[in-house]
């Protein structure tokens, strides 16, 4: 049974004392449910707070980004080794606004994913193309691009150690969803374009997540798509009952669905 894999990205949002209440919204509402992987995302600020709320949890704590180097002079970044010192499992690297507004090239977003994997962190590799690029036509080409460069150089054994967010930009933040046939035809996409690069059975393993205005009202249909196998929530994420119930829906669905 697939196992729905649901990350909440909170972005620049919440103090510490806002994050807390946040967590405890989410573990009391989630209860006792283990047959989801749920991951949060707080802010650097809120990390060391927020693991030891997750302790006696099965939430998993993740940055939203990372320097690839462990240390230096890099005024403004975190390294590698600091988000293990807080415990973080995972991160996210290549988020659309890290490229938009820090210029991140795939090229460098490579380099993260190299050092978050020699760190054991998984990373949660964001791709997806702009408005711009899919009314050009160019979204296949566009995302293979974001594959191939930022996945340069990385082992089979690495691979299975990630996961894959589709996000196309116009529909993060917007309300407008990508439909669930256009998310799953992409995420095929990417599942052939892992299939050809490092074989089937890590194609068949790694997690591709779908982003982009999910809600509690549209996850359902999308978790029901062969190729979709999860989430990553930007807006909806702040709430805890929303989040929650994205969480609870997306189970549901799946249970439905084995039944049906
Ligand atoms: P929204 O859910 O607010 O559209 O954000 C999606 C996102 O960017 C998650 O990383």
């Amino acid at each position: 049974m697939k196992k729905p894999f649901i990350a909440g990205n909170w972005k620049m949002f919440k103090t510490i004392d806002e994050a807390k209440n946040l967590v405890q919204t989410i573990k009391a509402g989630i209860g006792k449910l283990h047959d989801c992987q749920i991951v949060i995302c707080p802010p650097y600020t809120a990390l060391c707070e927020i693991s030891k709320l997750l302790q006696d949890s099965h939430l998993e704590l993740g940055a939203q980004n990372m320097h690839p180097e462990t240390e230096g002079a890099f005024t403004g970044e975190i390294s590698p080794l600091m988000l293990k010192d807080v415990k973080c499992r995972y991160v996210i690297l290549g988020h659309s606004e890290r490229r938009q507004y820090f210029g991140e090239s795939n090229a460098f977003i490579n380099e993260k994913i190299k050092t978050a994997l020699k760190y054991s962190l998984i990373p949660i590799i964001c791709v997806g193309e702009t408005l711009a690029q899919r009314e050009a036509r160019t979204q296949f080409e566009i995302v293979k691009q974001q594959m191939d460069e930022s996945l340069k150089d990385i082992s089979k054994d690495e691979m299975m150690r990630t996961v894959i967010a589709y996000e196309p930009v116009w529909a993060i933040g917007t309300g407008q969803t990508a439909t669930p046939e256009q998310a799953e035809q992409m995420q095929s996409y990417i599942r052939r374009l892992l299939n050809e690069m490092y074989g089937k059975e890590v194609a068949g393993r790694i997690p591709i997540l779908y982003g982009g205005s999910v809600k509690p009202d549209n996850i359902a249909l999308l978790i029901q798509k062969p190729n979709i196998d999860g989430a990553l929530v930007g807006g909806a994420s702040l709430k805890g009952e929303n989040f929650v119930q994205i969480i609870m829906n997306a189970q549901s669905q799946i249970e439905a669905g084995l039944q049906s």
